[in-house]
């Protein structure tokens, strides 16, 4: 029997928030979030046949000793100079859905995909964090209505990147737009993926209506299989397929006892401080993060740890790929020197296992 699935995407969460993503003053590179730095890693990335990039939309840090994620470069104007740096990679931004009206947020994705020529593609995410929102006045409205609103938004950018322009009309408690007029459109058609970031039941309801990708958060692997049959079984009820993105913290090392040096590194420099602010404003009301401990969150901001030696790690990647995972968005310690080790030792094993062309 033929396997009909498209083979697993392989993206890098890109380091262009300081101190990402471990929340520990262990950093081997404490400044890969500089533009040179993300520059030379997507450059590198595109070179080992990644497929596509992702950033973090941060407007605020998280305190401690690290200011967790505290200096950020804004993620639209970061596609856009990567884009025009680069040939064939993907770059997605990150909106919030309360900073950017939709209408903004369609017009600078139809000027990205045209820098690109199609190689654009948008995140969009409802918000969560009072303290980031707080500075400009904005509030963080509750859970359900949050993601009402995110839906209105998606469906009013995809309005504007598909009907005549000066045709889209939406009207509803959170938007009004008459007569929409969004040109250039984008290159891709019918337009650029849409993604969204969550795992609630309001985020997983609303991705499989309207979304192309569903980026997750998971606990472990044993869940990934549920979470993304879950997640493909809502798209499948509105007639659609989706495909489903993770963050797996990848690190390997020739010997096990390597690994658990680096891992061991990596908690005694927890800044404790970061980390709590970190999950007490991630978690409440969201129950996508109810069994991630203050570890999961030091070594990777919650990404999930992988890790063991290069076969272990390939194993992993692979099983993920089985579990229903399209695509993943990696984590990693030292973000150059990686992606260009992980093609030289780990994508040999990942062809070799059919999981990567
Ligand atoms: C892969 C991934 C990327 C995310 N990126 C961002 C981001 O850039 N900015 C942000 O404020 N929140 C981000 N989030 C948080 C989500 O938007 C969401 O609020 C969080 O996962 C909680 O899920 P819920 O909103 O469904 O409760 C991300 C989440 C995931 C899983």
């Amino acid at each position: 029997m033929t396997n009909m699935r498209a083979p697993l995407s392989l993206g890098l969460f890109m380091p262009n928030c300081s101190n990402g993503y471990s929340i520990s003053t262990y950093k081997p590179d404490p400044d890969d979030w500089t533009f040179a730095s993300n520059l030379r890693i997507a450059q590198a990335a595109e070179a080992a046949g990644f497929d596509f990039l992702f950033p973090v939309a941060k407007w605020k840090g998280y305190g401690g000793r690290t200011n967790y994620l505290g200096t950020s470069l804004e993620t639209m104007t970061w596609a856009s100079a990567l884009l025009a740096s680069t040939s064939r990679i993907q770059v997605f931004s990150t909106v919030h859905v309360p900073i950017f009206h939709p209408l903004v947020a369609a017009k600078m994705g139809g000027t990205l995909d045209h820098i690109g020529n199609g190689r654009w593609g948008l995140n969009v995410v409802s918000g969560w964090s009072e303290r980031e929102f707080g500075q400009m006045h904005l509030p963080v409205i509750p859970h359900r209505e949050r993601y009402a609103r995110t839906a209105d938004y998606i469906e009013i950018v995809k309005g504007l990147w598909t009907c005549e322009p000066g045709t889209f009309n939406h009207h509803s408690p959170w938007y009004d737009v008459t007569d929409g007029w969004v040109s250039p459109q984008p290159v891709r058609r019918p337009h650029p993926p849409i993604a969204n970031a969550g795992v609630s039941e309001d985020a997983k309801n609303m991705a499989a209506r309207l979304c192309d990708w569903a980026f997750i958060s998971l606990p472990d692997v044993a869940a990934t299989a549920t979470v993304t049959g879950d997640i493909k079984a809502r798209a499948a009820r509105h007639g659609r397929s989706i495909r489903c993105a993770g963050y797996p913290f990848v690190l390997w090392r020739d010997t096990e006892r390597e690994v658990e040096q680096e891992r061991q590194r990596l908690l005694a420099g927890c800044d404790r401080e970061a980390a709590e602010n970190w999950a007490r404003g991630l978690a409440p009301n969201s129950g996508s993060f109810d069994d991630f401990t203050i570890e999961m969150f030091t070594l990777g901001g919650g990404a999930l740890p992988v890790m063991g030696t290069r076969e272990q790690v390939a194993a992993q990647i692979d099983e993920l790929y089985r579990a229903g995972l399209d695509g993943m968005l990696m984590v990693m310690l030292d973000y150059y020197e990686d992606t260009v080790r992980f093609e030289r030792e780990i994508m040999p094993l990942l062809r070799e296992m059919g999981t990567i062309p």
